[in-house]
């Protein structure tokens, strides 16, 4: 480069800085839209079940204060009932729809299942559908459900020791029927329970549709010379399985059975979305999945 071209070179090449670097300072923040949480559950028609929706409500704007909260059900049964108590109920891809067409072009999904079963995958294969879609929505993540990861499972069985009533002697059972399921995933209960006994051999967890169901768990009630239970659903809402299949007085509920074996039963109808240490694992989920928004975790 001879002499007499150094100076004009310089020039330009502080001329290219300058333009980049006003560029930086002019452009806009690539945060251009709005950032939304979709909470996502089965849903329930017990209003006295709605106390369990409320707290997670309440406890994920805390959080999360200035990020808009919306809901979807995946139950097309709940959802039919609450269009027709006038109630505005979208399954997943209903609401992710409107929210993209809202102009939230950030959405996390928060699953509120307990466990990754059938309902749990539909959902990953819905939020699949808008990963790479052109336009709309930019980046979608999911998470949950309660028991996604072996630290949720150790989280989940400090939840359960933190709820049990103070006036639970500990040579009472703690019984607590969750859902269930013929999903690969049922065996999350009985990993719980696994853990759970290390420290309490009166903690059992079973299941009103999968395995194992009350009569295993009256089994090893009876093993145990059990003779007062405390019957405290596994699920996120009281509704029609803790109030019918548990603590009803039908002959096969949970209730009966070990009545009919001379078992005292105390049940607890509350949901475990009731309990904050519980809707804790989702907050944390929710924030460990916005802390690595980009990338979506199935
Ligand atoms: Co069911």
């Amino acid at each position: 480069m001879g002499k007499g071209l150094f100076k004009p070179v310089l020039m330009l090449l502080i001329l290219i800085f300058a333009a980049v670097a006003t560029v930086q300072a002019g452009s806009p923040q690539p945060e251009d839209g709005k950032t939304g949480i979709l909470l996502v559950t089965f849903g329930t028609t017990f209003p006295e079940a709605q106390a369990a929706f409320d707290n997670i409500e309440k406890e994920i704007k805390a959080a999360f204060a200035n990020t808009t909260i919306q809901w979807a059900y995946t139950s097309e049964m709940i959802r039919d009932k609450m269009a027709q108590q006038g109630k505005t109920a979208h399954s997943p891809l209903q609401a992710i729809e409107e929210m993209s067409s809202q102009g939230f072009t950030r959405i996390f999904v928060q699953s509120l299942h307990t466990i990754a079963g059938y309902e749990y995958h539909d959902l990953v294969k819905t939020v699949r559908k808008f990963e790479h879609r052109p336009g709309g929505v930019k980046k979608i993540a999911i998470s949950g459900p309660l028991l996604s990861s072996p630290e949720d499972m150790a989280k989940a069985a400090r939840a359960v020791r933190e709820i049990i009533p103070e006036d639970r002697a500990s040579h009472e059972a703690v019984v607590l029927p969750g859902h269930g399921t013929h999903h690969p995933s049922n065996a999350a209960y009985p990993a719980l329970m696994w853990r759970l006994q290390r420290d309490d051999k009166n903690i059992f967890i079973g299941t009103v549709e999968g395995y194992p169901g009350p009569e295993e768990i009256l089994a090893q009630l009876e093993k145990n010379n059990i003779s007062t239970a405390w019957l405290m659903p596994f699920m996120s809402v009281a509704g029609d399985h803790a109030r019918n299949d548990m603590a009803g007085d039908g002959d096969d509920s949970w209730k009966s059975v070990f009545e009919a074996a001379g078992i005292e039963c105390k049940p607890v109808l509350k949901g475990f979305a009731e309990y904050d240490p519980f809707v804790h694992i989702w907050v944390s989920q929710l924030q460990t999945a916005m802390d690595q928004s980009g990338s979506v975790k199935f």
